[in-house]
C-alpha cells in the first residue's frame, strides 16, 4: 500500500488546513501519522479523520514553540511508533502589522512558531534519523520571505526558515537525511476564505499571480509529497516555490 508503507510522519499543525491535507496524502500513501497541534480539538478530530478512512493516525497536542511539549511530542511518537521517517514542520501563523504599529508580542509569537518551532522540532527528531542514517525534513517557509508590506515578523520568520533549511542540509547530508523546504504563495485554505477581507485579497494577488490564480491546498501539498519520498532523494537544502509564479 503506497510509497511511504511502515514510514512514521510527523506533521506539526496538522489540526486543519494545508497540514491536515498533508497528514490525510502520507495517511493514504500508508504512513503512520502524528497528527501535532495546539489546538486540541482539531488535533483529535483530525487524526480520527484519517482512523475513519482506514488510516493510521494518533494526535498528540503540542505547542512547537515549546521545549517541553516538543520533548514530549517525540517521546510519545517514539513510544507508539518506536521510529519517526518524515517531519514536516508546517505549524505557522500571521500576525500583520506595520512596524510602527507592531508589537514585540507579535513579533515574537510568529518567530517563536514560525522558527524556533522548526529548530525544536528538528534539534529533538532528528537525533533518530542519524540513528538510522535516513530522514526526510520538510520545512514550510511562504514567499513572504522574499519581503511583504505588513510582514516582518512573518518574511523575518519564513526568511530565517530558508537559512535553516539550507543549513540543515549540509549538516545532515553525511546521515543521508534531506532537508528542503516549500514556499507557497497565498493559499485557498478553509480558514483563508473565512476571512472577511478574503475576496479584496483575492483580487489583489490574482493581478500578479502569473498563473492567474490562487494555490489550491493540494498544490502544496504534492511538493511536500515529493520532498517527502524518495523521488527526492539527491535533493537537499532546495525551496521549491508554490506561487503559481510569483515571487514577493
Ligand atoms: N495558506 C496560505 O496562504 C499560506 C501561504 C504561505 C505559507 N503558508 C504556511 O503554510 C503553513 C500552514 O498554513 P495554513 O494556511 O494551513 O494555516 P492554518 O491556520 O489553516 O493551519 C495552521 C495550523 O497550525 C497550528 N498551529 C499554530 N501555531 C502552532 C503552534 N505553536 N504549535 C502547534 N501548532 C500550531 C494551528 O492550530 C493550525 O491548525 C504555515 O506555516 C503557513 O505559514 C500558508
Amino acid at each position: 500500500m503506497g510509497e511511504f508503507k511502515d514510514r512514521v510522519a510527523i506533521v506539526t499543525g496538522s489540526g486543519r488546513g494545508i497540514g491536515k491535507l498533508t497528514a490525510q496524502q502520507l495517511a493514504l500513501e500508508g504512513a503512520k501519522i502524528v497528527v501535532a497541534d495546539v489546538i486540541e480539538e482539531n488535533a483529535i478530530k483530525s487524526a480520527a479523520d484519517i482512523n475513519e478512512s482506514g488510516g493510521n493516525a494518533i494526535a498528540i497536542v503540542a505547542d512547537v514553540s515549546n521545549e517541553i511539549d516538543v520533548m514530549n511530542m517525540v517521546e510519545v511518537t517514539l513510544s507508539n511508533y518506536k521510529t519517526v521517517d518524515v517531519l514536516i514542520n508546517n505549524a505557522g501563523f500571521t500576525r500583520d502589522n506595520l512596524i510602527e504599529n507592531m508589537s514585540v508580542q507579535n513579533w515574537d509569537s510568529v518567530l517563536d512558531t514560525c522558527l524556533k518551532g522548526t529548530f525544536l522540532c528538528t534539534k529533538y527528531v532528528s537525533p533518530y534519523m542519524i540513528e538510522k542514517k535516513s530522514g526526510k525534513i520538510v520545512n514550510i517557509a511562504s514567499i513572504s520571505y522574499l519581503g511583504n508590506m505588513g510582514q516582518a515578523n512573518y518574511s523575518s520568520a519564513k526568511a530565517g526558515l530558508v537559512g535553516f533549511t539550507k543549513a540543515m542540509a549540509k549538516e545532515l547530508a553525511r546521515h543521508s537525511i534531506n532537508v528542503n523546504a516549500v514556499a507557497p504563495g497565498l493559499t485557498e485554505t478553509e480558514a483563508l476564505k473565512r476571512l472577511p477581507k478574503y475576496e479584496m485579497i483575492k483580487e489583489r494577488v490574482l493581478k500578479s499571480t502569473p498563473l492567474r490564480r490562487l494555490g489550491k491546498p493540494e498544490d502544496v501539498v504534492n511538493a511536500i509529497m515529493f520532498l517527502a519520498s524518495e523521488k527526492s532523494s539527491y535533493v537537499t537544502g532546495d525551496v521549491i516555490h508554490v506561487s503559481g509564479g510569483r515571487f514577493g
